[in-house]
Protein backbone atom coordinates (compact mmCIF):
# COMPACT_ATOMS: atom_id res chain seq x y z
CA UNK A 1 0.00 0.00 0.00
CA UNK A 2 1.10 3.62 -0.78
CA UNK A 3 2.63 4.74 2.16
CA UNK A 4 -0.26 7.79 3.59
CA UNK A 5 1.61 10.58 4.81
CA UNK A 6 -1.06 13.41 4.54
CA UNK A 7 -1.24 15.56 7.97
CA UNK A 8 -5.35 16.24 7.18
CA UNK A 9 -7.82 13.41 6.95
CA UNK A 10 -10.61 14.20 4.77
CA UNK A 11 -14.15 12.89 4.45
CA UNK A 12 -15.05 11.74 0.88
CA UNK A 13 -17.23 9.25 1.32
CA UNK A 14 -20.39 10.86 2.18
CA UNK A 15 -22.24 10.47 -0.69
CA UNK A 16 -19.91 8.45 -2.47
CA UNK A 17 -22.77 6.11 -4.97
CA UNK A 18 -21.17 2.54 -4.08
CA UNK A 19 -19.92 0.59 -6.76
CA UNK A 20 -19.33 -2.90 -6.84
CA UNK A 21 -15.66 -3.10 -6.60
CA UNK A 22 -14.77 0.74 -5.99
CA UNK A 23 -16.88 3.96 -5.30
CA UNK A 24 -13.95 6.12 -6.46
CA UNK A 25 -12.00 5.62 -10.00
CA UNK A 26 -8.93 7.84 -10.55
CA UNK A 27 -7.20 7.51 -13.60
CA UNK A 28 -3.68 9.48 -14.89
CA UNK A 29 -2.73 9.02 -18.48
CA UNK A 30 1.23 10.08 -18.94
CA UNK A 31 2.56 10.30 -22.39
CA UNK A 32 4.58 8.16 -24.90
CA UNK A 33 6.57 5.63 -23.52
CA UNK A 34 6.70 2.02 -24.24
CA UNK A 35 6.68 -0.72 -21.70
CA UNK A 36 9.85 -1.89 -22.04
CA UNK A 37 11.32 2.02 -21.22
CA UNK A 38 8.72 2.64 -19.00
CA UNK A 39 9.76 -0.87 -16.98
CA UNK A 40 13.20 0.59 -16.87
CA UNK A 41 12.31 3.25 -14.36
CA UNK A 42 12.73 2.41 -10.98
CA UNK A 43 9.46 4.63 -9.31
CA UNK A 44 7.24 2.77 -11.98
CA UNK A 45 8.79 -0.37 -11.03
CA UNK A 46 7.87 0.24 -7.34
CA UNK A 47 4.12 1.09 -8.52
CA UNK A 48 3.85 -1.77 -9.90
CA UNK A 49 5.15 -3.59 -6.97
CA UNK A 50 2.53 -2.18 -5.28
CA UNK A 51 -1.15 -3.06 -6.92
CA UNK A 52 -1.19 -5.12 -9.75
CA UNK A 53 0.29 -4.70 -13.35
CA UNK A 54 -1.54 -4.91 -16.42
CA UNK A 55 1.15 -6.79 -18.28
CA UNK A 56 -0.31 -7.09 -21.70
CA UNK A 57 -1.92 -3.72 -21.76
CA UNK A 58 -1.76 -2.21 -25.46
CA UNK A 59 -2.85 1.51 -26.65
CA UNK A 60 -5.13 1.49 -29.62
CA UNK A 61 -3.91 3.69 -32.18
CA UNK A 62 -0.89 6.15 -32.69
CA UNK A 63 -1.02 9.44 -32.42
CA UNK A 64 -2.32 10.60 -28.94
CA UNK A 65 -5.97 11.51 -29.44
CA UNK A 66 -7.48 8.35 -30.50
CA UNK A 67 -6.06 6.68 -27.21
CA UNK A 68 -8.01 9.17 -24.93
CA UNK A 69 -10.95 8.81 -27.21
CA UNK A 70 -11.31 5.28 -26.57
CA UNK A 71 -11.37 6.17 -23.28
CA UNK A 72 -14.46 7.54 -22.65
CA UNK A 73 -15.94 6.10 -25.65
CA UNK A 74 -14.75 2.63 -25.85
CA UNK A 75 -14.03 3.74 -29.87
CA UNK A 76 -12.14 5.85 -31.83
CA UNK A 77 -15.31 7.64 -33.25
CA UNK A 78 -13.52 8.58 -36.77
CA UNK A 79 -10.93 10.05 -34.52
CA UNK A 80 -7.26 8.78 -36.19
CA UNK A 81 -5.34 12.10 -35.85
CA UNK A 82 -4.24 14.57 -33.32
CA UNK A 83 -6.32 17.62 -34.52
CA UNK A 84 -9.40 19.03 -33.49
CA UNK A 85 -12.25 16.88 -34.19
CA UNK A 86 -15.66 17.06 -32.68
CA UNK A 87 -17.73 13.78 -31.64
CA UNK A 88 -21.03 13.09 -31.55
CA UNK A 89 -23.13 10.94 -29.23
CA UNK A 90 -23.07 9.54 -25.54
CA UNK A 91 -19.59 9.19 -24.18
CA UNK A 92 -18.83 7.93 -20.52
CA UNK A 93 -19.65 10.89 -18.38
CA UNK A 94 -23.47 10.55 -20.14
CA UNK A 95 -23.54 7.26 -18.44
CA UNK A 96 -22.20 8.36 -15.18
CA UNK A 97 -24.52 11.37 -14.77
CA UNK A 98 -27.87 9.01 -15.56
CA UNK A 99 -26.82 7.54 -12.17
CA UNK A 100 -25.83 10.41 -10.46
CA UNK A 101 -21.96 9.45 -9.87
CA UNK A 102 -20.07 12.94 -10.59
CA UNK A 103 -17.28 13.10 -12.64
CA UNK A 104 -14.43 15.83 -13.67
CA UNK A 105 -11.54 15.76 -16.04
CA UNK A 106 -8.80 18.07 -13.92
CA UNK A 107 -6.39 19.35 -16.83
CA UNK A 108 -2.96 21.29 -15.85
CA UNK A 109 -2.94 24.27 -17.21
CA UNK A 110 -6.58 24.04 -19.33
CA UNK A 111 -8.37 28.37 -19.41
CA UNK A 112 -11.52 26.85 -18.62
CA UNK A 113 -14.52 27.98 -19.67
CA UNK A 114 -15.00 25.28 -22.02
CA UNK A 115 -11.67 26.56 -24.04
CA UNK A 116 -12.06 24.56 -26.83
CA UNK A 117 -8.83 25.53 -28.89
CA UNK A 118 -5.84 22.84 -30.08
CA UNK A 119 -3.78 24.22 -27.48
CA UNK A 120 -3.75 27.08 -24.55
CA UNK A 121 -1.71 30.14 -24.94
CA UNK A 122 1.52 28.23 -22.82
CA UNK A 123 1.31 25.69 -25.20
CA UNK A 124 1.53 23.29 -21.57
CA UNK A 125 -2.48 22.18 -22.21
CA UNK A 126 -3.18 20.44 -25.38
CA UNK A 127 -6.81 19.46 -26.47
CA UNK A 128 -5.99 15.74 -28.03
CA UNK A 129 -5.18 14.37 -24.47
CA UNK A 130 -8.57 16.18 -23.37
CA UNK A 131 -11.25 13.91 -25.16
CA UNK A 132 -14.03 15.28 -23.00
CA UNK A 133 -14.27 18.64 -25.22
CA UNK A 134 -14.41 16.70 -28.43
CA UNK A 135 -17.82 15.53 -27.12
CA UNK A 136 -20.72 17.87 -28.95
CA UNK A 137 -22.77 17.13 -26.09
CA UNK A 138 -20.31 18.57 -23.38
CA UNK A 139 -17.99 20.85 -25.34
CA UNK A 140 -21.72 23.10 -26.22
CA UNK A 141 -23.34 22.72 -23.14
CA UNK A 142 -22.18 25.21 -20.60
CA UNK A 143 -24.30 23.03 -17.35
CA UNK A 144 -21.76 20.23 -18.64
CA UNK A 145 -18.23 21.54 -19.95
CA UNK A 146 -18.05 23.03 -16.22
CA UNK A 147 -16.68 19.85 -15.28
CA UNK A 148 -13.66 20.22 -17.14
CA UNK A 149 -11.40 21.78 -15.04
CA UNK A 150 -8.16 23.20 -14.75
CA UNK A 151 -6.26 20.62 -12.10
CA UNK A 152 -5.13 22.95 -10.21
CA UNK A 153 -8.40 23.36 -8.40
CA UNK A 154 -8.11 19.34 -7.16
CA UNK A 155 -5.85 20.21 -4.36
CA UNK A 156 -8.87 22.42 -3.19
CA UNK A 157 -11.51 19.67 -4.05
CA UNK A 158 -9.53 17.25 -1.92
CA UNK A 159 -9.16 19.98 0.85
CA UNK A 160 -13.41 20.69 0.64
CA UNK A 161 -14.14 17.04 0.65
CA UNK A 162 -15.63 17.71 -2.97
CA UNK A 163 -13.74 15.12 -5.02
CA UNK A 164 -15.72 13.63 -7.69
CA UNK A 165 -16.12 9.67 -8.16
CA UNK A 166 -15.14 9.71 -11.45
CA UNK A 167 -11.23 11.63 -11.58
CA UNK A 168 -9.12 11.79 -15.56
CA UNK A 169 -6.30 13.77 -15.07
CA UNK A 170 -4.17 15.04 -17.74
CA UNK A 171 -0.87 16.27 -16.76
CA UNK A 172 0.79 18.88 -19.28
CA UNK A 173 3.09 18.10 -21.86
CA UNK A 174 5.72 18.40 -19.82
CA UNK A 175 4.76 16.42 -16.39
CA UNK A 176 2.86 13.64 -18.52
CA UNK A 177 6.51 12.76 -20.64
CA UNK A 178 5.11 13.75 -23.72
CA UNK A 179 7.59 16.20 -24.37
CA UNK A 180 10.29 15.15 -22.11
CA UNK A 181 10.50 10.91 -20.94
CA UNK A 182 9.12 8.28 -18.75
CA UNK A 183 12.02 8.84 -16.37
CA UNK A 184 10.97 12.77 -16.11
CA UNK A 185 6.98 11.57 -15.80
CA UNK A 186 7.94 8.89 -13.05
CA UNK A 187 9.32 12.02 -10.98
CA UNK A 188 6.54 14.19 -11.34
CA UNK A 189 4.55 11.22 -10.45
CA UNK A 190 6.62 10.51 -7.33
CA UNK A 191 7.36 14.67 -5.83
CA UNK A 192 3.63 15.86 -7.44
CA UNK A 193 1.04 13.74 -7.67
CA UNK A 194 0.79 10.91 -6.02
CA UNK A 195 1.69 13.09 -3.12
CA UNK A 196 -1.66 15.47 -4.28
CA UNK A 197 -3.84 12.69 -4.43
CA UNK A 198 -2.58 10.49 -1.31
CA UNK A 199 -5.65 11.39 0.72
CA UNK A 200 -7.51 10.17 -1.53
CA UNK A 201 -6.42 7.07 -1.02
CA UNK A 202 -7.15 6.67 3.01
CA UNK A 203 -10.74 5.45 1.64
CA UNK A 204 -9.99 1.97 1.16
CA UNK A 205 -12.90 2.30 -1.89
CA UNK A 206 -10.14 4.45 -4.29
CA UNK A 207 -8.88 2.50 -7.29
CA UNK A 208 -5.78 4.42 -8.99
CA UNK A 209 -5.02 3.73 -12.64
CA UNK A 210 -1.88 5.14 -14.28
CA UNK A 211 -1.78 4.50 -18.12
CA UNK A 212 0.40 6.00 -20.81
CA UNK A 213 -1.20 7.01 -24.01
CA UNK A 214 0.85 5.24 -26.64
CA UNK A 215 3.60 3.71 -27.26
CA UNK A 216 6.44 6.45 -28.12
CA UNK A 217 5.54 5.25 -31.74
CA UNK A 218 9.40 5.39 -32.75
CA UNK A 219 10.16 2.06 -31.22
CA UNK A 220 7.39 0.55 -31.14
CA UNK A 221 6.93 -3.34 -32.71
CA UNK A 222 4.80 -4.81 -34.98
CA UNK A 223 4.64 -8.15 -33.32
CA UNK A 224 3.77 -6.51 -29.69
CA UNK A 225 2.00 -3.26 -31.16
CA UNK A 226 1.48 -0.35 -28.40
CA UNK A 227 2.57 -1.91 -25.56
CA UNK A 228 2.66 -0.04 -22.57
CA UNK A 229 2.66 0.20 -18.80
CA UNK A 230 -0.42 0.87 -16.84
CA UNK A 231 -1.29 -0.18 -13.30
CA UNK A 232 -4.20 -0.50 -10.42
CA UNK A 233 -3.41 0.96 -6.94
CA UNK A 234 -5.80 1.25 -4.49
CA UNK A 235 -5.97 0.31 -1.20
CA UNK A 236 -8.55 -2.64 -1.78
CA UNK A 237 -6.03 -4.00 -5.09
CA UNK A 238 -5.74 -7.85 -4.57
CA UNK A 239 -1.99 -8.84 -4.43
CA UNK A 240 -2.91 -12.32 -4.92
CA UNK A 241 -1.87 -12.83 -8.31
CA UNK A 242 1.83 -11.46 -8.21
CA UNK A 243 1.01 -8.00 -8.62
CA UNK A 244 0.83 -9.14 -12.31
CA UNK A 245 -2.29 -9.54 -14.42
CA UNK A 246 -1.15 -10.35 -17.95
CA UNK A 247 -4.87 -11.09 -19.69
CA UNK A 248 -4.65 -8.69 -23.44
CA UNK A 249 -6.31 -5.16 -22.00
CA UNK A 250 -6.66 -2.02 -23.72
CA UNK A 251 -8.09 1.54 -23.85
CA UNK A 252 -10.96 0.38 -25.00
CA UNK A 253 -11.65 -2.10 -21.28
CA UNK A 254 -11.58 1.61 -19.23
CA UNK A 255 -15.94 2.02 -19.94
CA UNK A 256 -16.69 -1.55 -19.73
CA UNK A 257 -14.62 -1.90 -16.61
CA UNK A 258 -16.43 1.50 -15.05
CA UNK A 259 -19.81 0.17 -16.33
CA UNK A 260 -19.84 -3.01 -14.86
CA UNK A 261 -18.81 -1.39 -11.29
CA UNK A 262 -22.06 1.01 -10.99
CA UNK A 263 -24.30 -0.70 -13.48
CA UNK A 264 -24.48 2.07 -15.96
CA UNK A 265 -26.30 1.02 -19.36
CA UNK A 266 -24.26 1.10 -22.55
CA UNK A 267 -22.75 3.49 -25.40
CA UNK A 268 -23.82 1.01 -27.91
CA UNK A 269 -20.26 1.51 -29.19
CA UNK A 270 -18.88 -1.97 -29.00
CA UNK A 271 -18.27 -1.43 -25.01
CA UNK A 272 -20.57 -4.09 -24.03
CA UNK A 273 -19.28 -6.26 -26.51
CA UNK A 274 -15.96 -6.03 -27.82
CA UNK A 275 -14.17 -4.65 -24.95
CA UNK A 276 -12.71 -6.52 -22.25
CA UNK A 277 -12.67 -5.08 -18.73
CA UNK A 278 -10.15 -5.08 -16.43
CA UNK A 279 -10.51 -8.90 -14.85
CA UNK A 280 -13.30 -9.02 -11.63
CA UNK A 281 -10.56 -11.25 -9.59
CA UNK A 282 -8.18 -8.15 -9.45
CA UNK A 283 -10.51 -6.35 -6.35
CA UNK A 284 -11.81 -7.17 -3.36
CA UNK A 285 -15.15 -7.15 -3.34
CA UNK A 286 -15.79 -5.31 0.02
CA UNK A 287 -19.12 -3.63 -0.91
CA UNK A 288 -20.71 -4.90 2.41
C1 LIG B 1 -27.21 20.46 -20.84
O1 LIG B 1 -26.87 19.65 -19.75
C2 LIG B 1 -27.83 19.63 -18.72
C3 LIG B 1 -27.23 18.88 -17.56
O2 LIG B 1 -26.84 17.60 -17.96
C4 LIG B 1 -29.11 19.03 -19.25
O3 LIG B 1 -30.10 19.03 -18.24
C5 LIG B 1 -29.59 19.82 -20.46
O4 LIG B 1 -30.69 19.19 -21.04
C6 LIG B 1 -28.48 19.95 -21.48
N1 LIG B 1 -28.88 20.86 -22.54
C7 LIG B 1 -28.96 20.49 -23.79
C8 LIG B 1 -29.38 21.57 -24.76
O5 LIG B 1 -28.71 19.36 -24.17
C1 LIG C 1 -28.78 -2.69 -13.07
O1 LIG C 1 -29.51 -1.79 -13.87
C2 LIG C 1 -30.63 -2.39 -14.49
C3 LIG C 1 -31.23 -1.41 -15.48
O2 LIG C 1 -31.32 -0.13 -14.92
C4 LIG C 1 -31.62 -2.84 -13.41
O3 LIG C 1 -32.75 -3.47 -14.00
C5 LIG C 1 -30.92 -3.82 -12.48
O4 LIG C 1 -31.76 -4.17 -11.41
C6 LIG C 1 -29.63 -3.22 -11.94
N1 LIG C 1 -28.90 -4.23 -11.20
C7 LIG C 1 -28.45 -4.01 -9.98
C8 LIG C 1 -27.68 -5.13 -9.36
O5 LIG C 1 -28.59 -2.95 -9.40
Amino acid sequence: MLIINSLFLVNTSSQLVKGIHFDRIITIVLGNSNYEESMKDPYLVYLASQGILLSNYHAIWHPSQPNYIAMIRSSKSGVLTDFNQDVEGASLPDLLEDKGISWKAYMENYPGYGFSDSQSFDKLYVRMHNPFISMNQIRTNSSRYIYIVNADTLKKDIEDGTVPQYVFYSPNVINSGHETNANFASKYLNNTFIPLIEPLLINSRTLLVITFDESSAYFDSLTNYNHIYTVLLGPNVLKSLKHEDSDRYDHYSFVPTIEQNWNLSTLGSGDDTESTPFGDGLFLDVSS
